[in-house]
């Protein structure tokens, strides 16, 4: 018995001793292990009680216990102890030092697209013209049937786009915005409206199924073709300065007659002929022309009393001309990288 009294004394000096030792929750859960799990050494002493009498048991239990509470206690207040050390380790290290200074998000830019909208309209509003914007979800007769381009006419082929029924489509062209104006106010008129359009073309360096137009109309009494030239000189220097001419092609628009194709000089080379315009001199850049007798009367507007003038601007054109951007398709990735260029 005073053998087991012994041991019980010597395991628990042990385990003051190994207690010292222990620093964190791993050492203190082997040193639980060793006295207090199934193989510890505690554990195997209170296996010999089975050779003690009846008498020695009770006082040797009694003790055991003892030593297993205060062993148990121990590693309750090192567990506590070792945790509390680690929340403030932890702490420590995850304080935050709000004396450094932060990432400030960068400024971004405005888009190029954007820019040369603004600087065209700019030029449009010095001239007296006002802003107009109307709707990319468009009524088919506003497109197409009251500028004279009926069903099956041929224009609508190099025009396809999205249907949402027979009578409403995303718009080709800002034209439709000349009869939204004209039904609704009286001449004299002088309006500007910028604006995206769709058609069904394939992505390419120079074509993009979405893109944009600025419509420009002008109409009062004694309007001329002269006006029109005019005007569409001045806006060419101004945004190319001085140098640029403009050239006009007769062409063919059913909403405007006598209709014609605008090229400006060539932004690149001056007009010496270049890659960019092609050795041509020059790059097409807007469609124009007097607006047609029956689009006024379309509208309610006496074409005997007044006449006036139509064009339409390609935006994207101008912008990568303005810029120097080679590829439509970098107006639309968004790359930050081409972005950032135009701070
Ligand atoms: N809407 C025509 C186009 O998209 C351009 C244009 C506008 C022509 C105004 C004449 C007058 O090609």
């Amino acid at each position: 018995m005073s053998d087991m009294r012994e041991s019980l004394n010597g395991i628990r000096e042990d385990f003051d001793k190994a207690m010292e030792m222990v620093k964190d929750s791993a050492s203190a859960e082997q040193l639980r292990v060793s006295f207090l799990g199934k193989k510890g050494k505690l554990t195997s002493v209170l296996r010999e009680m089975g050779g003690l009498s009846a008498e020695e048991r009770p006082v040797i239990g009694k003790a055991a216990n003892e030593v297993r509470t205060h062993m148990e206690n121990k590693l309750a207040d090192i567990a506590m102890k070792v945790k509390e050390e680690e929340k403030s380790h932890k702490l420590k290290r995850e304080v935050i030092d709000v004396t450094i200074p932060s990432d400030i998000p960068g400024a971004g830019s405005r888009h190029p697209l954007n820019m040369a909208i603004n600087e065209i309209l700019d030029i449009f509003l010095g001239l007296g013209y006002s802003i107009a914007e109307g709707p990319e979800v468009e009524l088919d007769k506003y497109n197409f049937e009251l500028l004279r381009i009926p069903e099956g006419h041929p224009a609508r082929d190099t025009q396809d786009t999205f249907y949402f029924n027979d009578k409403v489509l995303l718009r080709t062209q800002t034209s439709g915005m000349q009869i939204r104006i004209m039904e609704k106010q009286k001449p004299p008129l002088k309006v500007i409206c910028p604006g995206k359009v769709y058609r069904s073309d394939a992505l390419d360096a120079t074509h993009s199924p979405v893109f944009h137009q600025i419509e420009g109309l002008v109409v009062d009494k004694g309007v001329t073709m002269g006006d029109l030239v005019g005007s569409l000189r001045l806006f060419a220097k101004k945004l190319f300065g001085e140098k640029t001419e403009i050239r006009l092609r007769p062409h063919h628009f059913p909403f405007t007659e006598p209709s014609v194709e605008v090229d400006l000089t060539c932004w690149s080379c001056g007009g010496r002929g270049c890659r960019v315009c092609k050795n041509e001199g020059w790059i097409e850049v807007l469609g124009a022309g007097m607006v047609h007798p029956e689009v006024l009367s379309n509208c309610g507007i006496d074409p005997e009393v007044y006449s006036g003038f139509a064009f339409g601007i390609g935006v994207e054109r101008t912008a990568m001309g303005r810029y120097g951007i080679d590829d439509i398709r970098l107006l639309y990735e968004n790359d930050v990288r081409f972005l950032e260029q135009f701070k």
